[in-house]
């Protein structure tokens, strides 16, 4: 299974913020938001990232991430010149997908939830043995900002909607997507929404008329956070801090992650920490792990 870790965009309801720095390099309470869904990736065992960016952006994330061995994982880059939509990112990794399938994150959103990597592990493993797509469902109050799905009684999807103003429920879309490689194909198909954007609705439409779609839902004590305006990304700094404050651990922690995951050794993990002695994300690792 690969990845896309799509971190491009404009980012415009965060202006002035990000017209000198890409929305997903801002800090997210003490680490850059990006190691947030970079971490969702860690923990579902996928180990291949291809990571998007804008082409002003993209040697930051390469400054930043370089080519993922610290983590052992690869991470390679690839930019986007224009932020077309999300399904643009299936065209743009066509070649580094190949025969596989694939995984697209959005790199501004934030998950965090008891047994999640479990559930996602089962997700890579379906999505590697069968032909359906899965996405995943979250009770949100205000619908008309994503994309909103329609259940039956039974909890069938029946239909999605990208921001409809008359939203059928109140169950958003979230910003992970899991799919056979025919979705690079499907991805050829779709034309751009009237936005101009070939948008990842479509995408999924095209699996749910085809019986090819899974919703999973992510229940009540599961948080998903998108950090796309100024509000929204206060709240998700103060629950990053306020968890890992009360807990004492840390969410998003990449070495952690790899370690926990048997990607890198303790030792590793020990000697490429020792530059961030003296931080609170350094002095963290040191104390738990050297
Ligand atoms: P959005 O939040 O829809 O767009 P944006 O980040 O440009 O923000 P704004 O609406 O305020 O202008 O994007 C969701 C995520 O997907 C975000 O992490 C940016 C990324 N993205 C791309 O990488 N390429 C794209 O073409 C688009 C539309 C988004």
């Amino acid at each position: 299974m690969k990845a896309l870790l799509l971190a491009g965009g404009i980012g415009s309801r965060l202006f002035p913020v990000t017209l000198g720095v890409s929305k997903q390099l801002l800090p997210v309470y003490d680490k850059p938001m990006v190691y947030y869904p970079l971490s969702v990736l860690l923990l579902a065992g996928i180990r291949e990232v291809l990571l998007i960016s804008t082409p002003q952006d993209i040697e930051q994330y390469q400054r930043l991430l370089g080519d993922g061995s610290q983590w052992g994982i690869t991470i390679v880059y690839k930019t986007q010149d224009k932020p077309n939509g999300l399904a643009a990112a299936f065209l743009l990794g066509e070649e580094f997908i190949g025969e596989d399938p694939v995984c697209l994150i959005l790199g501004d959103n934030i998950f965090y939830g008891l047994d999640f990597s479990k559930q996602l592990e089962g997700v890579v493993e379906r999505t590697k043995l069968g032909a359906k797509a899965t996405i995943f469902g979250y009770t949100v109050k205000d619908p008309q900002r994503y994309g909103v799905i329609e259940f039956d009684d039974k909890g069938v999807a029946l239909s999605i909607e990208e921001k409809p103003e008359n939203p059928k429920s109140n169950q958003a879309v979230v910003g992970l997507y899991f799919y056979p490689n025919k979705v690079v194909e499907v991805a050829k198909t779709i034309t751009p929404s009237k936005r101009g954007e070939l948008e990842i609705t479509a995408v999924n439409q095209y699996f749910l008329l085809s019986q090819k779609l899974q919703v999973e839902t992510l229940g009540q004590g599961f948080a998903w956070l998108d950090t796309g305006t100024h509000e929204s990304l206060l709240e998700a700094s103060q629950f990053i801090e306020t968890i890992e404050n009360r807990q004492g651990l840390k969410i998003g922690c990449l070495e952690e992650v790899a370690f926990q995951k048997g990607y890198i050794t303790k030792d590793q993990l020990v000697e490429q920490v020792q530059p961030l002695q003296g931080t609170s994300y350094g002095d963290y690792l040191l104390a738990r792990y050297s």
